[in-house]
């Protein structure tokens, strides 16, 4: 087959914070632009700061082969660029100080004749890629979290794998907390979004699940472990997202950085709801905060077929004329939508969700008092 006539060059980058299926990505890409349209392919390091510095390379196919099976990226990522506000330095007071930095980004696109960018990424990298759109890039973004949390997609490649990590976890933690007979907690990560937390919590049976979008209170969760103490299996297991607040309370924060796009590092609430928990039922517990190996290593194989589906269609888009679209999955098939729609916004769980409430069903709390929600049968976690 030959080149579309308007797309000869293209870029590829990765942003944000990385997950499994990101080479799986590049991999599909890659190939498909060089094999089916003869499309040269340059790949862009350490997401949009390597259009803000110029650090641009060929990607041929033999870069690309092997690298299906491997976790993070190639091509490097970053979660602290958005070139409209590029940190780029400290003032005497130790302020941080921004400019904006979009004009070296296009003279980069236009030094390497790029003709269109493919940009895998989660709503942060959306965002700041949408005002390259504004200034007349075509953009095709290809969504990417683990957190699942991209609006206009039921699914973002590498969430399926972070979640069977997360399970295997609690499975982990399961045997441990029955022999001891104690509380575990394990803290998820998920940003605002509680997807890891709730399909992980169900897959692994957890008993208490909190989420985000769900406010618990400590009286029902102290409530359900110690009669889960006192006349049931005599352990607990708590999965609990890293987002998930008290009612009338606040989410915790590890960290702030005001050099990032989004400054906020969440983290904090295992430790407090185990300390809740041992003071209110006086039973030992621990936590566990599962972190960053929710993002590592190798992509599972649904995830290495959602990634290739994806890079695919993100050429299949660019050939078909198409202009600033993010590739989608809905209802199981796989479409596009206007990338400036993504930007900025996050897909929460909804809570009249089915799998909450066929966990509820099956005794699962959520550590609140709502027991029968209306329940929404359209939506499907995975
Ligand atoms: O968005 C992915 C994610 O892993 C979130 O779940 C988490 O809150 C955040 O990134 C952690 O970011 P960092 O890698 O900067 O600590």
């Amino acid at each position: 087959m030959s080149a579309s006539p308007s797309i000869r060059r293209i870029g590829i980058l990765t942003g944000g914070g990385d997950c499994p299926g990101l080479n799986a990505v590049l991999r599909a890409v890659t190939k498909t632009a060089i094999f089916q349209h003869r499309i040269e392919v340059f790949g862009i390091e350490d997401g949009l700061l390597g259009l803000v510095d110029d650090r641009v390379r060929a990607l041929t196919a033999r870069d690309v082969s092997g690298i299906l099976t491997r976790g993070g990226t190639i091509l490097g990522s970053n979660n602290r660029c958005n070139p409209r506000r590029h940190h780029v330095g400290h003032d005497e007071k130790g302020e941080p100080i921004f400019a904006d930095v979009t004009d070296r980004c296009l003279a980069t696109i236009s030094r390497h004749k790029l003709d269109a960018l493919i940009v895998i990424g989660g709503d942060g990298t959306m965002s700041a890629a949408s005002h390259l759109v504004q200034r007349g890039i075509n953009v095709i973004g290809v969504p990417k979290t683990i957190d699942n949390d991209l609006v206009g997609t039921e699914i973002t490649f590498g969430f399926l794998t972070a979640v069977d990590t997360a399970t295997d976890a609690l499975d982990r933690l399961h045997s441990t907390a029955d022999s001891h007979h104690r509380v575990m907690v394990c803290e998820l990560m998920g940003r605002n979004a509680g997807w890891i937390a709730l399909s992980a919590g169900v897959a692994s049976g957890s008993d208490v699940i909190l989420i985000p979008e769900i406010p618990f209170e400590l009286d029902v969760i102290a409530a359900f472990v110690d009669k889960r103490m006192k006349s049931g299996p005599g352990f607990a297991i708590v999965a609990v997202a890293e987002g998930a607040t008290p009612r009338g309370g606040s989410q915790r924060v590890v960290r702030h950085d005001p050099t990032s796009p989004d400054p906020v590092r969440l983290g904090g609430i295992g430790h407090w709801i185990a300390t809740e928990i041992e003071s209110r039922c006086s039973v030992e517990t621990r936590t566990t905060v599962l972190g960053h190996i929710q993002r590592g290593g190798a992509p599972i194989a649904a995830d290495r077929v959602l990634a290739t589906y994806f890079g695919y269609m993100a050429i299949q888009a660019l050939v078909d004329g198409k202009k600033a679209r993010m590739i989608v999955r809905q209802n199981n098939e796989f479409g596009d939508m206007d990338l400036l729609e993504v930007a900025n916004r996050q897909r929460r769980v909804p809570v009249d969700h089915l799998l909450i409430a066929a966990a509820r069903a099956l005794g699962t709390s959520f550590g609140d008092t709502a027991p029968h929600p209306t329940v929404s049968r359209t939506a499907v976690v995975v």
